[in-house]
């Protein structure tokens, strides 16, 4: 055994230097490559520089641009990491800032920029010799048949005076209404906040007591929604009948509009509903602004009104540009509903 063992280790040490002297004979030729290439090169290089067509300065530039070639373009880098975290920061922020402007909670109405861009060219028909709206006395179906669907606009005094909800709907009844119907705050109806810093209708009935009232110090507010939960719509309809003088055979929508508010109002607009529109005063003045669409400029007028408490409005809104205001200080409470 001692005797294997001796041949072994034997065996290995030859084996070393047997390897060992493997490697000095390939570090030997490496060397004599290296030394045969710098030799070629300072050849090359002397022979280069006695044509006297490139200097040092050009050999070193050479040199240092190759240096660049290799190294990873840190600037181009560092831009392409800019693009790729801009992205991933500013996707999302744009995102909301589109879903802000094209949404409903948007600082103008739900698509009216669409909407406008896209509407049929008007027949001036409908305004040619219209200098303001037609003023009518509270009057019967009968009577009112004639008008009925006019594109003049209309006011008829006194028409809706006698409705509970002229006593009754305030903003108070409003937010005891809503907060008393399970779910009624989550329906996802139309709400429109004009120029106030509402979002929604919960945020609506959530503000103080002091801006609810406007008072002083406080901001004005301005809303308008459509009340198209069943319940609450029904309970409003309690306080208030389908307008007497409107044609038997009319078709009503199943939901209505509440717009209530201090001093401001609605910018000019058209409406994009399918039917001619009504709108009940039943608290406050509001006064109207109505124009023609552009292309019917040069042959129709634009128009002002007010309405006082009590009274109906009849406007084609879809033909009719429009825009509301209340006097500074003001509170106003009109219920809008179509037909047609
Ligand atoms: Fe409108």
């Amino acid at each position: 055994m001692a005797e294997d063992q001796e041949v072994q280790q034997e065996a290995g040490v030859n084996g070393d230097q047997i390897e060992g002297t493997g490697r000095n004979e390939e570090t030997q030729e490496e060397n004599r490559w290296t030394d045969e290439l710098a030799e070629r090169l300072n050849i090359l290089h002397n022979a280069t520089m006695r044509t006297g067509r490139v200097t040092n300065a050009d050999l070193y530039e050479a040199y240092r641009v190759s240096l660049e070639a290799e190294r990873p373009n840190r600037i181009h880098m560092f831009y392409a990491f800019g693009l790729v975290l801009f992205v991933m920061v500013a996707t999302p922020i744009l995102c909301e800032v589109f879903q802000f402007l094209l949404g409903v909670r948007c600082f103008v109405p739900n698509n009216y920029l669409v909407w406008e861009a896209t509407r049929p060219i008007s027949d001036c028909r409908f305004c040619r010799g219209v200098r303001g709206p037609l003023v009518l006395h509270n009057l019967t179906r009968e009577q009112f048949a004639p008008f009925a669907y006019s594109s003049q606009p209309i006011i008829i005094k006194g028409a809706v005076s006698h409705w509970p909800a002229a006593k009754k709907l305030n903003y108070e009844y409003l937010k005891e209404l809503y907060e008393s119907v399970p779910g009624a705050l989550d329906e996802d109806c139309q709400f429109l906040h004009f120029r106030s810093d509402f979002m929604t209708l919960r945020d609506v009935f959530q503000m103080s007591e002091e801006r609810a009232k406007f008072a002083d110090g406080n901001q004005p507010w301005y809303v308008g929604w459509s009340n198209c939960h069943p319940v609450i719509l029904s309970e409003l309809r309690k306080l208030y009948p389908r307008p007497h003088f409107l044609p038997e055979d009319a078709e009503m929508p199943n939901t209505d509009y509440v717009f209530l508010g201090y001093e401001q109002g609605a910018i000019m607009h058209l409406d994009y509903i399918p039917r001619l529109m009504w709108q009940a005063q039943l608290q406050g003045n509001k006064s109207w602004v109505l124009a023609p669409t552009p292309e019917c400029d040069q042959v129709c007028h634009s128009f002002s009104f007010y309405v006082e408490p009590g009274d109906a409005v009849l406007v084609d809104t879809r033909i009719w540009y429009h825009g509301t205001s209340i006097p500074k200080g003001q509170f106003a409470l009109t219920i809008q509903s179509e037909y047609g």
